[in-house]
C-alpha cells in the first residue's frame, strides 16, 4: 500500500496546491470536484487509497490499540498520541491516522531506496568494497561492534550516496509573509518547491557532481561532513526521521559489507531510474549476488 501511496503522492500534492489557490465557493461545487479528479487522476487514486483503504484500516487499528492503553506505561508512539487526545481537543483519530501515514510514506521507501542505490554503487566498485571491509575490520571491537565516528570511509560513502541519489526532494512550503529573494518577489501564501538535487548536483558546489566520488569528503583520511549535502531538506521543516535513517542505513551497510561481497549477475544491465515512482528516486528492480565472506 505504501508503494501505491508514493506513486500517487505528487499528483495529490499538485491537486492540493491547486485547491489552496482556488476560491472556497468553487471548491464546494460538485462539478468542480469532479473536474479536479479528472485533471488529476493521481489525486483520485490517492483519495481512494487514503479514504477507502488506509483510513478504515488504521482507524480499526487505533481502536484496537486504545483498548490496551495504560496511561502510566506507554508501549509506543501511538499510545502517546492516544493519550494526547484526552487533553488536546485538536487531536483525534484523524490526526493520529495522518501522522502515521506521514511516517509510513516518509520512512519506508526512502530508507529502502537509499540502500538500493548504495548496493548498486558498491557492486560497481569491488575495490571500494575491499577498502570499506578493511576499515570495518580495523575499527571493529572484539565483540564485533564499531563506532560510526571511527568509520571515515564508510561515512564518506554514505554521504556521497545521499548526494548522488537524493531519494526525496523538498515538500511544498508556503511563504509565511511577503518576501524578496535575489530580486524575485513572493507573496504571502505562495508555494515553494525547492530542488535539493539542484544544490547537490551543482558544479559550483561539488567538483564533477555527476560522479560517485566518496573520497571528496576525506581530508587526510578523516571524514569531513559537507552541509551542502542536504538530502534531508533545509530549514525548520526538514526531515524529522533523518537521525533514524542515517543510523539505520549506516549499520545495515556496515553489516552487509562485513559479511558479503556484492556483485552484479554476469551480463546484468545497470538499472535505470524507475519512472513509475513519481515521488521517490528509485532504481528499477535489479538482482545482485551476495557472496558470503569467510571472516
Ligand atoms: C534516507 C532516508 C530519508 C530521506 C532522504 C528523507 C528526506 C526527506 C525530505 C527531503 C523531506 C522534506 C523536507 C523539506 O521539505 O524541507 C522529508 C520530510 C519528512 N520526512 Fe524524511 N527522509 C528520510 C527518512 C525518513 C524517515 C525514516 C522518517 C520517519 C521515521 C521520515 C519522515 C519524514 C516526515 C514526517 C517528513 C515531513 C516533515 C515535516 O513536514 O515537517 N523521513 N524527508
Amino acid at each position: 500500500m505504501t508503494k501505491d501511496l508514493l506513486r500517487n503522492l505528487m499528483g495529490y500534492v499538485q491537486a492540493k496546491m491547486t485547491a489552496s489557490i482556488t476560491p472556497r465557493w468553487l471548491i464546494r461545487l460538485v462539478w468542480f470536484r469532479r473536474l479536479k479528479m479528472w485533471i488529476f487522476p493521481k489525486y483520485r487514486e490517492m483519495c481512494e487509497l487514503l479514504y477507502l483503504k488506509f483510513q478504515p484500516y488504521i482507524f480499526s487499528y487505533i481502536k484496537d490499540h486504545k483498548k490496551g492503553l495504560d496511561e502510566e506505561n506507554f508501549r509506543d508512539y501511538m499510545d502517546f498520541l492516544l493519550d494526547l487526545t484526552r487533553t488536546d481537543s485538536s487531536i483525534g483519530f484523524h490526526t493520529i491516522g495522518f501522522t502515521l501515514v506521514s511516517l509510513y510514506i516518509g520512512g519506508t521507501d526512502t530508507i529502502a531506496n537509499t540502500m538500493r542505490w548504495l548496493l548498486i554503487q558498491l557492486a560497481l566498485r569491488p575495490s571500494l568494497q575491499e577498502r570499506l571491509y578493511n576499515e570495518l575490520q580495523t575499527v571493529k571491537s572484539e565483540k564485533g561492534s564499531f563506532d560510526q565516528k571511527d568509520c571515515h570511509l564508510l561515512s564518506s560513502v554514505m554521504l556521497e550516496n545521499r548526494r548522488c541519489f537524493p531519494v526525496a526532494d523538498s515538500l511544498p512550503h508556503q511563504v509565511a509573509e511577503d518576501v524578496e529573494i535575489e530580486g524575485y518577489r513572493f507573496k504571502k501564501g505562495e508555494f515553494f518547491l525547492g530542488s535539493l538535487a539542484s544544490i547537490m548536483r551543482n558544479p559550483e558546489n561539488f567538483e564533477n557532481p555527476d560522479e560517485f566520488l566518496p573520497d571528496r569528503f576525506l581530508e587526510n583520511k578523516e571524514f569531513v561532513h559537507d552541509y551542502k549535502v542536504c538530502s534531508f531538506g533545509v530549514g525548520k521543516r526538514n526531515c524529522i526521521g533523518q537521525q533514524i535513517a542515517k543510523t539505520e542505513n549506516f549499520y545495515f551497510a556496515a553489516e552487509i559489507i562485513l559479511n558479503f561481497k556484492i556483485q552484479f549477475e554476469e551480463g546484468a544491465q545497470l538499472p535505470k531510474i524507475d519512472k513509475n515512482m513519481s515521488s521517490v528516486l528509485a532504481p528499477e528492480p535489479f538482482k545482485l549476488k551476495f557472496v558470503h565472506r569467510d571472516n
